[in-house]
């Protein structure tokens, strides 16, 4: 299905949601450090979802066509983990990278969906050039979002950054509609040609998360079924955000307090067009 939000009140309540899924990671920063297991990492913003914010985590027991339900609240990748990396004991040790993935429902039942990197210690130069590459190609494609500019729009910006970089882009997985239900049409791939694809239309919400890979886009999935790593075990990066498509532009729905602001690429291209409150 796909959805397209006019009404003001479900405007609001996406707003709300992407807020709140930002609120999670804004909670979590200060606790990503060496020596956390990704496990407590999985606890605490689990508790602060349910106690503070009463908001559901949409991927505890999420269980698409082919998967075993997902075990835990959120997503923890680690280094060479692409994506849907499962909480566990392990720690987390100086110069790791990690991304944090959450996803909220509202007790009205909207979802936000939102992910960001930490570097955990000191971090190599390369991860954290990895880091904010893919960081600036998730605005990249975030600019192109306006009515009337097309998918492949999005996706050409985000792969040609990616590869100038000597980065691959992962095929796979790709961003979504969002809105009364977690992953939905339009699918929002990372990769692709300018003026192709579906048209974009103002009350449009959908996630732009690209997977960046340090090597080959190559994936391998683990014997959980769910844990997305590179064939070639070289680190990977994503960022998400969720966002709006408005009447000349774009917002950006899951932003907060301490959500980071945009990076000087895309500050010439956005200026106008672009809200982030
Ligand atoms: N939050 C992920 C996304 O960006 C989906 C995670 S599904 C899970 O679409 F089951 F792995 F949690
Ligand atoms: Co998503
Ligand atoms: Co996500």
């Amino acid at each position: 299905m796909r959805e397209l939000f006019t009404k003001e009140s479900d405007i609001q309540a996406m707003r709300q949601a992407g807020q709140l899924a930002s609120e999670v990671l804004d909670h979590i920063a200060p606790h990503v450090q060496v020596g956390i297991s990704t496990e407590e990492i999985d606890r605490l913003c689990h508790a602060y979802m349910r106690d503070v914010q009463k908001t559901i985590p949409a991927p505890l027991n999420y269980q698409p066509p082919g998967y075993p339900p997902f075990p835990k609240a959120i997503c923890t990748s680690v280094n060479d983990v692409i994506c849907h990396g499962i909480p566990s004991e392990r720690i987390l040790k100086s110069g790791d990278i990690v991304n944090i993935d959450i996803t909220v429902i509202t007790p009205s039942g909207y979802f936000g969906d939102t992910s960001r990197m930490f570097l955990v210690g000191d971090v190599s130069i390369m991860a954290k050039r990895l880091s904010q590459i893919t960081f600036e190609c998730m605005w990249l494609g975030i600019a192109q979002v306006k009515p009337g500019a097309q998918l492949g729009d999005i996706g050409h910006a985000i792969q040609s950054h990616a590869e100038k970089a000597g980065y691959s882009v992962v095929r796979e997985y790709c961003g979504h509609g969002i809105g009364k239900v977690f992953h939905q049409d339009p699918q929002i791939l990372h990769y692709g040609k300018p003026k192709t694809g579906d048209f974009l239309e103002e009350g449009m919400t959908f996630t732009i998360e690209p997977m960046i890979n340090a090597g080959k886009r190559d994936i391998r999935t683990m014997p959980d079924l769910w844990t997305v790593k590179t064939k070639d075990r070289s680190l990977s990066a994503q960022w998400e955000h969720t966002v709006l498509v408005t009447q000349h532009g774009v917002e950006v729905l899951t932003s907060s307090q301490n959500c980071p602001e945009p990076p000087e690429i895309v500050k010439p291209q956005i200026s106008g067009n672009t809200s982030i409150a």
